[in-house]
Order: C-alpha cells, then sequence, then structure tokens
C-alpha cells in the first residue's frame, strides 16, 4: 500500500512551516499481518526513504524475526513523516571544533496533527488486523492522549482509534469501529533504559502468541 500522491504533497505542505526535514513513506503490503505505529523517521530514514532503517530499525528487525515475521509481513509508518529536530552542537573529533548539527527530537502535538490524515489514510486502507503502537507518541496518537506505554504495554487494547474530520480540524475525533491495538515500547528506548528489554521481550512473546492463535501467520 503507497498512500495517493495529492495525500503525501498535502502532509508535506501542512508540515512545512515546522523543523523538520524529508519525507518518508510509509512501506509495507496491503493486508499485513501488523501495522506498526513509530513516531517519526530519523536522519538515516530521510536519506534513504525506508521507514525504521537506522538504529532503531536494527532493533525492530530483531523483534520481527523473534515474532517470525520479517519486513515484508508488516506494514510501517509512524505518527508523523518528516524527521523532527533541534540544532545543537557537538565537539568536531579532529579539529576539536563545535560544530552545529541537527538532532532528533520527539513530534510536536501540531507536527502530529499535520500529518494526521496520511496515517487516517493508511489505518482505514491498510486493513492489519492488529496495529502494535511502538512507543507513547503512536499509541497516543491512535488511542488517546491519557494513554501511557509504561502502564499497559503487552495488553491489547480494542477500541476506536481517534482520527482528523477534516483537513481543517485540529482536534481529534474517535472513529465508529473498534480497532485492536497492541501498545510495547519503541525500539530506540531500549538503548536509553537497558531495562526495558526484558519487559520488551514479554510483549513480543504476547504478541507472537496473538500472532499464532489468530493464524495471521503460518507457525513457522
Ligand atoms: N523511529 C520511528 O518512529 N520511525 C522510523 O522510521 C525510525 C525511527
Amino acid at each position: 500500500m503507497r498512500i495517493p500522491e495529492s495525500l503525501a504533497k498535502q502532509g508535506k505542505e501542512r508540515i512545512k512551516d515546522y523543523p523538520v526535514e524529508g519525507f518518508v513513506y510509509g512501506e509495507g503490503p496491503d493486508n499485513p499481518v501488523i501495522m506498526l505505529v513509530g513516531e517519526a523517521p530519523g536522519e538515516t530514514e530521510i536519506h534513504n526513504g525506508i521507514p525504521f532503517s537506522g538504529r532503531a530499525g536494527k532493533e525492530l528487525m530483531q523483534s520481527l524475526e523473534f515474532l517470525g515475521l520479517t519486513r515484508d509481513d508488516v506494514y510501517i509508518t509512524s505518527a508523523v513523516r518528516s524527521r523532527p529536530y533541534k540544532w545543537g552542537q557537538k565537539k568536531d573529533r579532529k579539529s576539536g571544533e563545535m560544530i552545529d548539527r541537527k538532532y532528533n527530537r520527539a513530534p510536536t502535538a501540531k507536527e502530529i496533527v499535520a500529518h494526521a490524515p496520511i496515517l487516517d489514510y493508511e489505518v482505514k486502507n491498510v486493513h492489519a488486523p492488529l496495529i502494535v503502537t511502538l512507543g507513547n507518541i503512536g499509541l497516543q496518537r491512535l488511542a488517546g492522549k491519557d494513554k501511557k506505554v509504561t502502564q499497559i504495554h503487552g495488553q491489547l487494547l480494542k477500541q476506536p482509534v481517534q482520527y482528523l474530520e477534516t483537513m481543517d480540524d485540529t482536534k481529534f475525533k474517535w472513529t465508529e469501529e473498534d480497532y485492536e491495538i497492541f501498545p510495547t515500547f519503541h525500539p530506540a528506548a531500549i538503548f536509553y533504559n537497558r531495562s526495558l528489554e526484558e519487559k520488551l521481550k514479554e510483549d513480543l512473546e504476547k504478541l507472537k502468541k496473538l500472532i499464532e492463535e489468530r493464524g495471521l501467520k503460518q507457525k513457522n
């Protein structure tokens, strides 16, 4: 599934006044085993156009392997499709001089709203039997601001998801139909907090069971 070019163009236009760069399309088949919803692309992704292809992506591919899945089995997207950045300084290793560089940051509420029509379209058209949110940004974008990944990771939610009814709206509405959402941690969270590794492993075991029980993917 690839979003229509007109929607991508609109998304780029809606976010152009914010400090973001690049645009990465969601990627995956029409009827994936699961849909993965992350936060926003990073530097690697905006250069090669492949979602979750950087350091977090490597971690995510290990999780998929544990689930018996590959990149081709899943639809990968995120709340925001451009890289949110902030300027900072870093010491140049050779010269010792301080140089300006861009650092990743979490997307703001306005940036999430700017790209909401894109994720709304994907949720509606990808037909994933299960949506796996990676971290708080993806979880709260779909399931509501009151949800916290640390509190509900590994618990299957069955509920409406948030969407923008019109392009001019700044507040989300709730869909009439329910979706199944499985919240877990963002793969990059593991880098900053190794104690999450065990919890992620437990979540993946539950997710693997769910996938198998429902026959979403043949056991291997
Ligand atoms: N984090 C995301 O949410 N998406 C990417 O593509 C990379 C990192």
